[in-house]
């Protein structure tokens, strides 16, 4: 994914290339970190699940007391002009919510901002669904999990620890030993043909919701705390997200999962995944 300078984003309310995509400096996002985000991505033109995106944006506005003075129509209205303002078949979008100008540097006395970017993507890459990915897990934490603020310092520190052990990406353990999500990706594991991911202590990923209704019918699922000693009995395990899809997980810090190869049950979610995805049908 890289930006195209001749991309047409909505920015507070103007239509803007990256270049000149601003923000005023005293917005309390800049200042605080008090705003939100959600990132999905479009197939063929069309915006996956955008209805559980903006139901997730307004329960994180809940979460950090920020009242939107947007409806969740204008905002589908914006995203789907900036889908036609843009000739991508295949894109990531960012709705970005931020809380707005500040004259004391802390309480928005200006209101919300809403910006949409796009950014174009390639075709799927095949090969991560082959090879799978190297994780580690750590003790950093999110502050309020369960809404997505654009608060990621402790995933930028937790992915600057796995490129120091060549890893992909890290999964978050809490002080129960319960393995709780990636960065910015949900995480399963396969026993045997049970299905099992965290409910609770995580950001609730659209993708993940899908995954979890699409293995319904094929597998037993049971949404509760994975613990770390699990991990080395896990058949199988993978992360889920907008941007990653599921993509097989096959190390975890020195445990080897299952036989060290994307195993069969996870390529079997890929498939109908990607198959619901060529049929347009979500
Ligand atoms: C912390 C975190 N967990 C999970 C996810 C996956 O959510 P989704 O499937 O809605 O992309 C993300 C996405 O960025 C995330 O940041």
């Amino acid at each position: 994914m890289s930006i195209d300078p001749q991309a047409l984003w909505y920015i507070n309310g103007r239509w803007v290339h990256p270049n000149a995509a601003t923000i005023p400096i005293t917005d309390v996002a800049v200042l605080r970190g008090y705003s939100l985000f959600e990132s999905l991505r479009t197939y063929n033109r069309h915006p996956f699940h955008l209805r559980e995106h903006l139901e997730r944006l307004y329960r994180s506005a809940e979460h950090i007391e920020l009242v939107l003075p947007f409806s969740r129509d204008e905002i589908t209205d914006i995203v789907q002009q900036v889908i036609e303002r843009n000739t991508y078949q295949h894109a990531s979008l960012r709705i970005l919510i931020t809380g707005g100008q500040s004259t004391d540097g802390i309480i928005p006395d200006g209101l919300p901002t809403l910006s949409v970017l796009i950014t174009p993507l390639g075709e799927r890459d095949m090969e991560r669904f082959a090879r799978g990915v190297h994780l580690i897990t750590t003790h950093l934490h999110r502050e309020m999990p369960e809404a997505k603020t654009t608060s990621y310092i402790s995933a930028i520190r937790a992915l600057k620890e796995a490129a120091r052990h060549d890893a992909t990406d890290a999964l978050f353990v809490n002080e129960h030993g319960h393995v709780l999500e990636g960065t910015r990706s949900n995480f399963f594991i396969f026993l045997d043909d049970l299905l099992i991911t965290p409910r609770t202590g995580i950001l609730l990923g659209v993708t993940r919701q899908v995954v979890l209704e699409l293995a319904r019918s094929h597998f037993k699922v049971e949404e509760r705390p994975i613990l770390l000693e699990e991990l080395s009995e896990a058949d199988e395990a993978f992360i889920t997200g907008s941007s990653r899809e599921i993509t097989p997980v096959v190390r975890i810090d020195d445990r080897i999962i299952g036989t060290g190869q994307p195993g069969p049950r996870t390529y079997e979610l890929e498939q109908r995944f990607i198959d619901m995805v060529e049929r347009g049908d979500f």
